[in-house]
């Protein structure tokens, strides 16, 4: 069975369970998934219900797409993601996505916690996506192209909307909240990295390191659909403070900017 027809077998389902034609997307992060809890009108659709979805390999973990209002605005919520650390292929990963572009959603919000490697920057900070680095040694268009979803080489220059990042700024500013900026390098783990490659990260460009992201926005803009990109710095990366790294920190750090976080977001969507 070709992708297209996943993704539209997937979409109609979806369709079938929700009045409501969000033309917006959003990906909750580590931490942000609380977001989903506070819409409006919502409905929630386990992803293992959904034809072509993944079961999650994940025990406890919480996996499911909500429809509804968030800050009055309709939005496709994913609460939780396909990591592709987890064993599934790029196709998986990024279905989820393909699904939202196909049911009409125009922007998509990704958000994620990261390692920060840009040494002025401090744990619980939130940064502004304003490019990519793709170091995942694969990407989720490999294979052949689905004309339906884009051009066979999709344009990256602007991957990260100009307008997009504009509002999060004003946002950010009306809120009284520091928005930092930077270049997110997208790496497959599962281990975090060692002080020698954030080393080498740094020189290469990148500001902070992450697990996820890359993959989904590759898809997105692939369909045309305007990207806006946050990351929550969880941690400093690997070397730059004595401490070993643990999930255990990034989850608590996480939680503790949610706060500001989920606000920033919510400030965001209700002005789309
Ligand atoms: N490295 C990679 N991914 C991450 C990190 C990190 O330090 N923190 C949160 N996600």
């Amino acid at each position: 069975m070709s992708e297209l027809l996943r993704v539209r077998e997937a979409a109609e389902y979806v369709a079938g369970r929700t009045e409501l034609r969000p033309e917006v997307g959003l990906i909750l992060g580590s931490g942000l998934g609380g977001l989903a809890d506070e819409m409006e009108d919502a409905t929630a659709i386990p992803y293992p219900s959904i034809p072509h979805f993944p079961a999650s390999t994940v025990p406890g973990h919480k996996g499911r797409l909500v429809v509804g209002r968030l800050a009055g605005t309709p939005v496709y919520a994913m609460q939780g993601r396909f990591h592709f650390y987890e064993g599934y292929a790029m196709e998986q990963v990024v279905r989820p996505v393909r699904v939202m572009a196909r049911l009409g959603v125009r922007i998509l919000i990704v958000t994620n916690a990261a390692g920060g490697v840009n040494e002025s920057f401090n744990p619980g900070d939130l940064m502004l996506i304003v490019d990519h680095i793709n170091m995942f040694g694969t990407n989720p268009l490999i294979g052949p192209n689905e004309e339906e979803f884009g051009v066979r080489f999709p344009d990256m220059t602007e991957a990260y909307d100009k307008e997009l990042r504009a509002l999060a700024e004003e946002v950010a500013r009306e809120r009284g909240l520091t928005l930092r900026q930077g270049v997110y390098m997208g790496l497959s783990g599962p281990v975090f990295e060692t002080p020698a490659e954030i080393r080498a990260w740094r020189t290469l460009g990148a500001d902070a390191v992450g697990m996820s992201t890359v993959p989904e926005v590759i898809a997105a803009r692939h369909m045309g659909v305007r990207v806006l990109g946050i990351s929550c710095i969880s941690n400093m990366a690997a070397g730059i403070l004595p401490e070993p790294l643990t999930h255990e920190d990034v989850i608590k750090v996480t939680a503790r900017a949610a706060g500001d976080f989920g606000g920033l977001v919510k400030g965001i969507v209700a002005r789309l």
